[in-house]
């Protein structure tokens, strides 16, 4: 039989559990936290739902927990296994075995006493000293991908959707909060050093969804369903830059559909935090990175607020199908920035989009299997597959399919309809096609996407077949600018001035630095010049430092490596993180202090990013 290509995949790669068999609808969890220790201990009852006859085990995906027992609904044990998969980014199953067979629908409960290890990929536990306070410790998870198997005994595969509650008990100093209603909270009558908060996740979700955070928090109201969290220190900083927050949910809502979750908060977590942001429910959590103290980067909370609807209601079936969910996300993202802003910045948005993946797919090689839009994950640890390509070749073939059939008019209402029919599920690439074709049935009929070239998008690597057309007229003037750079020589550096960057918006500044990372490096002479006029190596920015130093980097400039050192140790964002580093990697003048920067800090840095950071410049973990 030949092998399906890859859109019409439904078997999850990355799971080891027997997800064909058997499903979860609930998970409550009994946890304590342990800053000593640095450990999570206690239950997870996982309530399951048989879906095939004779059914006589559930293999659930772990990774680096120890089990101390299993029982069943009556308290009695379960027999359980752990397989040991030496060294595998997918863990180690955990077999247990039911009294008896199961048939389809029946139900039952397990109940996992279990705890996790000091180095749970998921989990990054923080000294004092690591937070802006300085006096309490703090703990938070990042289980997207497949992460939450380090921190809760489960079926780790998008596909599987359950609801979750839980009792989280922590040193009384400090506050929980988790990806989902506060139900409730009070002290341990046992232990008057401890403090016990509830949760409730109404709405059932997928594993890498669950998240907690537990340090010295506190919280100001910014919306009427809305509150930023973060330390004292960074509260009204924070609630300043995401004042905007209920103006993108009402936005969202109009393109979308109702927001279904009750509350939607924002969490700003310490610089080691290795995503711009997560979309955790009810609690999107984001890097300090993202306060610029003008604004300037809210995109991030528009993008997380759309992964209300695409991602966390529609959910990709397998990591394979993930455009389904950030590809859409950074759609409906660009939809509510042009909704307040206007469409000229959408489209500037989105060639800035179109150029980030230009400047992806050059780096991977215009071959690389990882630059397919609908990749094959056998064996990948989706943490090596993740990039730029769901995100901006998935959002261009939407803006594609919007233009060709007549425009947002005619394409919002099949976004509302998508989410609308696949609310609560999760689906294949195919599906989705599927589901586009009814839709636009008469569109089919009368030809109008037989010019889409459906292989080229999906199943093969480098750039899409084609660009869409994008209004560039915000772009032009950081095109035009950078050209002047370019062209110029040595005796006509002294025409440009700082007044050149007046009318350009930071969203611009960007845009021209971004220029210069597509071709290549500027001389030391440009750079120098460019730095009088502009003033670079003092933007407090993070996406123009980034892009700055990388230019830098490139052409050599010495004294901005310690810079660029600086930026990629005080905080951890793995978008400007990994670039800095594989840049400083590749100039033999930096290669070894990048190296010897990279082994001092790693032991502070989030495990996900390190890991990936340590691949990257070669060295062992
Ligand atoms: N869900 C992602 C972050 C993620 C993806 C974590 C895969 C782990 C594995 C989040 O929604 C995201 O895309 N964040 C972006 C925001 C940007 C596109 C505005 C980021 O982190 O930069
Ligand atoms: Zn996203």
């Amino acid at each position: 039989m030949a092998a399906k290509s890859a859109e019409h995949r439904t078997r999850d790669p990355n799971t080891l559990s027997n997800v064909q068999e058997v499903t979860t609808t609930n998970i409550s969890l009994q946890l304590d936290v342990d800053f000593g220790k640095r450990t999570l201990s206690g239950t997870a009852k996982l309530d399951l739902k048989i879906l095939q006859d004779g059914i006589k085990n559930v293999i659930l995906d772990t990774r680096e927990l120890t089990i101390h027992g299993v029982r069943s609904e009556d308290g009695n044990a379960l027999e359980y296994t752990v397989r040991n998969v030496a060294a595998s980014p997918f863990g180690s199953p955990l077999d247990i075995q039911f009294a008896n067979p199961l048939d389809k629908d029946a139900t039952t409960s397990v109940y996992i006493h279990y705890e996790t290890s000091p180095k749970a990929s998921a989990l990054q536990w923080l000294t004092p000293e690591q937070t802006a306070g300085k006096k309490y410790p703090y703990l938070f998870s990042q289980c997207q991908a497949i992460h939450c198997r380090s921190m809760v005994p489960c079926q780790d595969a998008p596909a599987v959707k359950s609801t979750y509650q839980a009792k989280i008990t922590v040193p009384r100093e400090l506050v929980a909060l988790m990806s989902a209603l506060r139900v409730g909270e009070e002290p341990v009558t046992s232990d008057k050093t401890r403090w016990t908060y509830k949760f409730h996740q109404k709405v059932p979700i997928p594993s890498y969804l669950i998240a907690i955070v537990v340090g010295a928090l506190e919280s100001k109201v910014i919306g009427p369903r809305s509150r930023v969290w973060s330390e004292k220190e960074m509260v009204e900083r924070a609630a300043y830059e995401f004042q905007d927050t209920e103006q993108f949910l009402a936005t969202a809502e109009e393109l979308c559909g109702p927001y279904v979750w009750g509350e939607y908060d924002l969490l700003i977590l310490p610089p080691s935090f290795p995503y711009g942001g997560m979309e955790n429910p009810c609690l999107t959590f984001v890097t300090p990175t993202t306060v610029a103290g003008d604004r300037s980067l809210v995109n991030v909370a528009a993008h997380e607020i759309a992964h209300s609807w695409t991602g966390n209601l529609v959910t990709n079936k397998t990591w394979e199908h993930f455009w389904l969910n950030e590809g859409h996300t950074v759609f409906v993202e660009r939809k509510i920035i042009g909704r307040l802003h206007g469409e000229k910045t959408r489209h500037f948005e989105c060639m800035g989009g179109w150029n980030f993946l230009r400047d992806t797919i050059a780096a991977f090689g215009d071959t690389n299997p990882h630059t397919h839009l609908v990749p094959v994950l056998d064996g990948v640890d989706p943490d090596d597959a993740f990039s730029a390509v769901p995100y901006e070749k998935g959002s261009a073939l939407l803006f594609y399919l919007e233009t060709l059939v007549g425009g947002p008019e005619v394409f919002e209402p099949f976004l509302r309809s998508y989410v609308d029919n696949f609310k609560y599920e999760c689906l294949t690439t195919a599906e989705w096609k599927d589901y586009l074709f009814t839709f636009f049935d008469d569109k089919v009929k009368e030809g109008v996407f037989d010019e889409v070239d459906w292989n080229a998008w999906f199943n093969t690597p480098g750039m899409p077949p084609l660009k869409p057309e994008y209004d560039t007229t915000m772009s032009d003037a950081c095109i035009a600018l950078s050209r002047r750079w370019r062209e110029a020589s040595i005796d006509e550096l002294d025409q440009f001035t700082a007044d050149d960057l007046n009318d350009f918006t930071t969203g611009q500044k960007i845009e021209f630095l971004a220029q210069f990372l597509l071709e290549e490096a500027l001389s030391l002479d440009q750079l120098k010049a460019m730095e009088k006029c502009y003033g670079f190596n003092s933007s407090k920015n993070s996406e123009i430092r980034f892009r700055w130093y990388r230019m830098c980097i490139r052409g050599g400039w010495q004294d901005v490596i310690p810079m660029a050192l600086e930026f990629v140790t005080e905080q951890g964002r793995m978008k400007f993180v990994r670039p800095i580093y594989r840049d400083l990697y590749a100039l033999d003048s930096a290669r070894e202090r990048a190296v010897e920067t990279f082994k001092k800090n790693r032991g502070q840095m989030n495990n996900i990013c390190s890991n990936m950071v340590a691949k990257d410049l070669k060295v062992d973990k």
